[in-house]
């Protein structure tokens, strides 16, 4: 039978053979061969049904032309994009550099306070004393690229820093928020260590700066660096656990984009209205946190008249003699949640423990 077909075949080949070019052919050839392996009955079988209108598969979409090879780059690389980013910029306490001419110069301020200082530390050379010292300033923070492949790597956005920064006082820890925002860390860290306790529960403030500095934002996210005190009803919430920390980063909440270009991008400075805020807050963002100003208020006074903080200037007042140690603690996280300058809002469970129970260890002495 298989001899009988295919002498059949070879005649329709032939015949065929005068009609088809050779690609058609070695179709048919190679289906005929595959009807034979398949049935041993040489019938066709009845034809398929006809596939229902609409239902049949519907045609693969066009394939997207590929990107243009400068494409990605002229997203940024072009001139209104970046003088909307300068006139950003502009509005920036960065540009204004209020502290510039005070420690833009001082080998232990320019590292965070002048363009110079910040480009000699972060290249790892040593702290020196910047005689002509300037505001930072758009290569202060950036510089170039470490990869043009941004679909692979990521777009490090030409940053001078955006890996993890280990905390200079600390020497450990080591604070990554995976994005840009490493770049703020640099610099938006404390200078001074909490108090610590010398066993006696008693205490010398003797420093007129008694507080973490102004650039503790990034610690106070995290929730360290506050002074816990002992016997606080408040709980103090995990190390790292802030909403505000998990879910969001100083870049999302402070460089996004604004309707009215005040806020966000490069002016640096936050939003209640950020697109970031409202993944969470699905119908208001709450624009402060609850019962903190007024405690505020009521430590402030407190450590006035202790004469812990001078009520014209609000300068803390060297002390002569010891205080009691939780005094001195009340005093540390009110200077704290203070200078952070988000009035709770970095975030808001551990401020509002570090001030709850520092009002409290002053009412009962
Ligand atoms: C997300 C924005 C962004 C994209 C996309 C981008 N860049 Fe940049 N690039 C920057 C920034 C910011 C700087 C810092 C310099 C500046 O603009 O002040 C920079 C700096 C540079 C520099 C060094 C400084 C200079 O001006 O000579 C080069 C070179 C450069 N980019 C090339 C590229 C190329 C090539 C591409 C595309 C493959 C690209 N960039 C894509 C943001 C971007
Ligand atoms: C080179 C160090 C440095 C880096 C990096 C840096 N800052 Fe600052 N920042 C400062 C200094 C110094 C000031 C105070 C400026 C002054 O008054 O002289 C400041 C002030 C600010 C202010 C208050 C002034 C204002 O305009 O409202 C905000 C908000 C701020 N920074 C946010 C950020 C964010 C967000 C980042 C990261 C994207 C960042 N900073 C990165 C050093 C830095
Ligand atoms: C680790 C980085 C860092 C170092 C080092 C540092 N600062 Fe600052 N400083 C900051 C940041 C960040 C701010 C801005 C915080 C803000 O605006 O909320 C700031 C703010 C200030 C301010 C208030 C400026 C204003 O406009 O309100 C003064 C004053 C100041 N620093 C002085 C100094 C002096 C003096 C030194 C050295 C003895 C010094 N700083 C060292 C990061 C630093
Ligand atoms: C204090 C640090 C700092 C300074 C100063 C700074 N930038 Fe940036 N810039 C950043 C950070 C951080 C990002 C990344 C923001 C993000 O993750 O969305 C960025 C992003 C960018 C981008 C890409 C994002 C976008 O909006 O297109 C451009 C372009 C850029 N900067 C240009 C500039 C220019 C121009 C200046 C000076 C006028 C400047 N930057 C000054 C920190 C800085
Ligand atoms: C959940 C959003 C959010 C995150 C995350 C966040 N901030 Fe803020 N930040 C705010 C808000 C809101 C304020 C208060 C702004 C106001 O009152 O106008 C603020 C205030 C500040 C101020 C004081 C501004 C001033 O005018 O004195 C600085 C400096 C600052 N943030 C830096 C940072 C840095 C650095 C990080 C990351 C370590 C960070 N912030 C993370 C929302 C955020
Ligand atoms: C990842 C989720 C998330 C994002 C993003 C977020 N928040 Fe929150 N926010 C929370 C949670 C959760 C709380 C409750 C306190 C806590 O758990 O720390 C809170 C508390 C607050 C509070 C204190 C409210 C009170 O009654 O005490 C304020 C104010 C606030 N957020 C403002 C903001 C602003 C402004 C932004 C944007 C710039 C923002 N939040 C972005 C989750 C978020």
């Amino acid at each position: 039978m298989l001899l009988n077909l295919h002498k059949i075949l070879n005649k329709q080949i032939s015949n065929i053979m005068k009609k088809f070019k050779l690609i058609s052919l070695m179709m048919l050839v190679a289906s005929s061969l595959m009807f034979i392996q398949c049935t041993s009955d040489p019938i066709a079988g009845p034809q398929g049904l006809a596939g229902i209108d609409g239902q049949d598969g519907s045609n693969g979409t066009n394939g997207t032309n590929g990107v243009d090879g400068t494409a990605s780059c002229i997203a940024c690389h072009n001139t209104s994009h970046r003088d909307a980013i300068q006139t950003s910029y502009d509005l920036s306490g960065h540009a204004a550099g209020g502290a510039v001419a005070y420690a833009g110069s001082r080998d232990s301020c320019s590292r965070c306070h002048s363009n110079e200082g910040y480009i000699n530390y972060i290249t790892g050379k040593p702290a020196v004393a910047i005689s002509s010292p300037t505001p930072v300033s758009c290569t202060t923070c950036h510089n170039k690229h470490s990869t043009f492949d941004f679909a692979t790597d990521g777009n490090d956005f030409a940053l001078r820093n955006m890996a993890p920064v280990t905390l200079t006082l600390t020497d450990n820890y080591v604070l990554d928020y995976g994005d840009s925002s490493n770049n703020c860390v640099s610099c938006h860290q404390p200078r001074s260590m909490a108090p610590v306790d010398d066993g006696t529960g008693l205490y010398l403030q003797a420093n007129q700066r008694f507080y973490p500095h102004y650039g503790g934002q990034s610690t106070m996210l995290e929730g360290i660096q506050g002074s816990f005190i002992a016997g606080g009803t408040t709980a103090y919430p995990g190390v790292g656990t802030a909403k505000h920390r998990t879910g969001a980063s100083c870049t999302t909440c402070h460089m996004g984009t604004s309707s009215d270009g005040l806020t966000g991008s490069h002016t640096f400075k936050a939003s209640f209205t950020a697109s970031v805020c409202t993944t969470c807050h699905t119908t208001t963002v709450p624009t402060e946190v609850t019962g903190l100003a007024s405690n505020m208020a009521i430590l402030k006074l407190k450590l006035e008249d202790l004469g812990l903080i001078d009520p014209v200037t609000g300068a803390t007042i060297v002390q002569t003699t010891t205080i009691p140690f939780k005094t001195a603690q009340a005093l540390w996280n009110y200077e704290t949640v203070y200078k952070d300058g988000s009035n709770g809002v970095h975030n808001p469970k551990y401020a509002t423990a570090l001030i709850s129970n520092a009002v409290e260890a002053l009412d009962t002495p």
